[in-house]
């Protein structure tokens, strides 16, 4: 297997003043890639904001020998978006890879669920890859080249309690990917997400210490590494990652019960409902018009 290296390549990515991001844009410049270190720069609730964060990783980028700017932009306004993509254009020609990272936390039960909880946590995280990942797909579409990652979570794929917002930003974000991969194929732009598990700011106070230790990012960060890389031809894949585990996770459809031509009745969902939800035989369907066709074979 040849040598993952990203030399010539330019990347972004969002978040990088710490934790995770951190450790992406860092690795990533180790190998050759041209790295926009992209951090706002607030704590852990998206407060606040600040250039040190950012400019810290660009100092360790460069007196390693490798090359990076930092942009100190929120990824959740629009503007912040366009303004950071421009920034990689206007320094080193054009984008090659987006790392959606940058992320931020404001749990509450539901119950609790104000609108100033809610919004700004699906702006950062869902509006974030939306505002960054659109310009710099314009710019991959010319290239005929890109790589883009998402950032999901467990709570998006599994659910939390507490964490409705993230959870529902989260899984948006996958939702994200599943037409963005289509949209790229004939473009050389594969799109896939990370389920990252670490022990960050963002986990420290909800992980036991020995948990969190077992937890380092440096796990997560060759998986990523890897969808980011021209090495990776797939497009569309979750991965899971953490403590040394990498796995897949998908969203599949059993055989389910074909309840007959004419419109049927809820007794009938009732009377059907253990073979309905039966997940032995699943399988995964590529876009939406598979499902279409799913459903039309009982016809044919
Ligand atoms: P972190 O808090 O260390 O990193 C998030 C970074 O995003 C911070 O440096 C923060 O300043 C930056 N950021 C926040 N709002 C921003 C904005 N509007 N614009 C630009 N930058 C902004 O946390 P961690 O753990 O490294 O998280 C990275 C990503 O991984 C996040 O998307 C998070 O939701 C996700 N994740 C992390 C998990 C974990 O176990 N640590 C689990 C599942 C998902």
């Amino acid at each position: 297997m040849a040598d993952i290296d990203y030399t010539g390549r330019v990347a972004i990515v969002t978040g990088a003043g710490g934790g995770l991001g951190k450790t992406y844009a860092i690795e990533l410049a180790k190998r050759g890639a041209k790295v926009v270190v992209n951090d706002f720069g607030g704590s852990r609730d998206g407060t606040g904001g600040g250039s040190t964060m950012a400019d810290d990783v660009v100092k360790e980028i460069k007196d390693a020998g490798g090359e990076a700017v930092a942009n100190y932009d929120g990824v959740h306004t629009h503007e912040g978006g366009a303004n950071l993509v421009k920034q990689a254009i206007d320094a080193f020609g054009k984008v090659d890879i987006v790392i959606n990272n940058a992320g931020i936390l404001r749990d509450k039960s539901f119950t609790k669920m104000e609108e100033n909880l809610w919004d700004p946590v699906i702006a950062v995280h869902l509006k974030g890859a939306y505002n960054v990942t659109q310009p710099a797909f314009v710019n991959m579409r010319e290239n005929g080249y890109g790589r883009i990652v998402m950032t999901t979570s467990g709570t998006g794929l599994f659910g939390n309690f507490g964490q409705t917002n993230y959870g529902a930003a989260k899984l948006g974000m996958v939702g994200l990917q599943n037409s963005l991969k289509i949209e790229g194929e004939k473009y050389n732009i594969k799109c896939n997400t990370i389920a990252p598990v670490a022990g960050t700011r963002m986990t420290e106070d909800i992980m036991p210490p020995e948990v969190f230790e077992k937890l380092n990012p440096k796990y997560v960060t060759p998986v990523v590494l890897y969808l980011a890389s021209e090495t990776c031809q797939d497009t569309g894949k979750i991965l899971c990652a953490g403590a040394g585990l990498v796995q897949a996770a998908g969203i599949f459809v059993n055989e389910g019960v074909f309840l007959g031509p004419d419109p049927s009745t809820p007794e009938a969902v009732a009377e059907n409902w253990s073979k309905i939800t039966d997940m032995t035989n699943l399988k995964q369907l590529s876009n939406v018009m598979d499902q279409t066709v799913d459903i039309m074979k009982h016809y044919s």
